[in-house]
């Protein structure tokens, strides 16, 4: 692994905490997953994670969303969003879920992620299980037509160059855990799809 061997290069040594993920587990009384939400800008990533988060809070869950336009203004406000940045930015997220793991909190994230190897980057930081793709499917029409943040308007202008689905690709994913059709489908309905899935993940 390459974390592994940037610490060998550098002399820093890995301190193993005596609180384990899975004693913070077992008091938390759920398991620890990240579930990432991906899909065009106004797809309703945000929305829903914010949903699913608040069922799981009330059903008593440690957890935490993570929402592509927050941490765009603190820890990655260096990036913009060309590819490199664009990856740079989801693996830095791929790094704090992994810690949000370690600590026993379901992560989850609101990112438009357009790139599947950077999926998989982060898919591929954590064991098997402990990352849940969802696929906000959403027509680029639809997305167009709520432009939220008038975001679309302007990318068509030629205003914002590089955005996603009119200058700049979205890679839907080619095995995601769950498809959800947030065109469509209302907002309690896919959060009742997401926790049913989630039941016998986390406990
Ligand atoms: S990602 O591609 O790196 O995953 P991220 O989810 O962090 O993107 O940020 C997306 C948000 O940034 C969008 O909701 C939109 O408001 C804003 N944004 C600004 N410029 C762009 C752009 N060129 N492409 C997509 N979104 C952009």
């Amino acid at each position: 692994m390459q974390w592994m061997k940037n610490m060998k290069e550098n002399n820093v040594v890995w301190h193993n905490s005596t609180v384990t993920r899975q004693r913070r587990e077992a008091q938390n009384g759920h398991n620890s997953i990240i579930l990432w939400f991906t899909g065009l800008s106004g797809a309703g990533k945000s929305t829903l994670a914010h949903a699913v988060e608040e069922e799981l809070h009330s059903m008593g869950c440690k957890t935490f969303v993570f929402d592509g336009d927050n941490v765009r203004h603190g820890l990655n406000s260096d990036l913009g969003f060309s590819k490199e940045d664009r990856s740079e930015n989801i693996r830095r997220i791929g790094e704090m879920c992994r810690l949000f793991i370690e600590a026993g909190v379901i992560a989850l994230t609101a990112f438009i992620s357009p790139f599947q190897k950077d999926r998989d980057i982060v898919r591929n930081m954590v064991k098997d299980g402990d990352f849940i793709e969802i696929y906000c499917d959403c027509s680029i029409e639809t997305c167009e037509k709520r432009d939220v943040k008038g975001a679309y308007a302007k990318a068509r202008k030629g205003d914002i160059p590089e955005f996603t689905g009119i200058s700049s690709p979205y890679e839907k994913p080619e095995n995601p855990e769950l498809i959800i059709n947030t065109g469509d489908t209302s907002l309690a309905e896919s959060v009742g799809k997401v926790i049913e899935y989630l039941k016998d993940k986390i406990y």
